[in-house]
């Protein structure tokens, strides 16, 4: 299991465009922003963990979350590419990062859509992958190729939730959150072949409940999931939560703001 995570100062961070529902041009207190990142920045180094940073670009406000940076295994990345225009010269930025630090950077080809850990999670040996929003179902099998792992593809069916890790949270090797309503049931009937599933409530959901940050027995949980943290905790997980009302507005939160690398 790793231990490293990359996080993106939010000094650029704003909503400057729209590109998913969330998106509304709601201003954001950039002072509340930058505090509410080193609330998650300080229980993540309070965990143990160790956290790696990259500069934002200044013309770049979604840099800020880096889980859309790509997935990466062991020394070997595969870069996204992201869907809208808006936001590809991050994967500049990004892969620079990556060839920096050592790793083995690879590049899908550029007609095919991907967005890295927002659209996925690696199990043991399978990669758990979101697509139909961001992420094309050849990317996630190609990503599965280069980094030797076993696909389970889960379509979106939901705009709202239009990355797997707004909808998803791996808790352990053996179950996840999810939100129902961001899958069909047959996509829902394949998951539970895998997983024990705990569903989380619209409410839940709209609070970004599944973008959790789980490291062993801890998760990190946005702001207005109180029940969901207390019945998390009934089954032995330790939950903190954190607000994350800045980062809402761009329709991201803790999870989409660290990459594990
Ligand atoms: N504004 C960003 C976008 O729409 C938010 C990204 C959220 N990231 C995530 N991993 N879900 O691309």
């Amino acid at each position: 299991m790793s231990t490293t995570i990359l996080l993106c100062p939010p000094i650029f961070y704003d909503v400057k465009y729209s590109i998913n529902p969330w998106m509304k041009g709601e201003k954001v207190d950039h002072a509340l922003a930058i505090h509410q990142w080193f609330q998650l920045k300080n229980v993540l180094s309070h965990l143990g963990l160790t956290i790696k940073e990259i500069a934002q670009a200044p013309d770049l406000p979604d840099m800020v979350f880096t889980a859309n940076a790509g997935t990466v295994r062991g020394a070997d990345v595969v870069m996204s590419n992201f869907k809208y225009t808006e936001r590809k010269r991050e994967i500049e930025e990004f892969s620079s990062w990556f060839k920096k630090e050592g790793y083995t950077v690879h590049h899908l080809p550029k007609n095919v859509s991907f967005e890295g850990c927002g659209d996925t999670v690696i199990n043991n040996n399978l990669l758990i992958g979101g697509y139909g929003y961001r992420s094309d179902l050849k990317a996630l099998r190609m990503t599965a190729e280069i980094l030797n792992l076993d696909l389970l593809p889960l379509k979106l069916i939901n705009p709202n939730f239009y990355h797997l890790d707004t909808c998803f949270t791996l808790l352990g090797p053996e179950s996840a959150l999810y939100y129902p309503g961001a899958f069909s049931s047959y996509t829902i009937s394949k998951l539970k072949k895998h997983l024990h599933l705990i569903p989380v409530s619209p409410e839940e959901a709209n609070n970004f409940g599944c973008n959790s940050i789980v490291y062993k027995h801890h998760i990190i949980m946005p702001a207005n999931n109180e029940s969901l943290a207390d019945s998390l905790d009934e089954k032995g997980m330790e939950c903190r939560i954190i607000d994350t009302s800045e980062f809402l507005k761009s329709g991201g939160s803790l999870q989409c703001m660290t990459l594990w690398i």
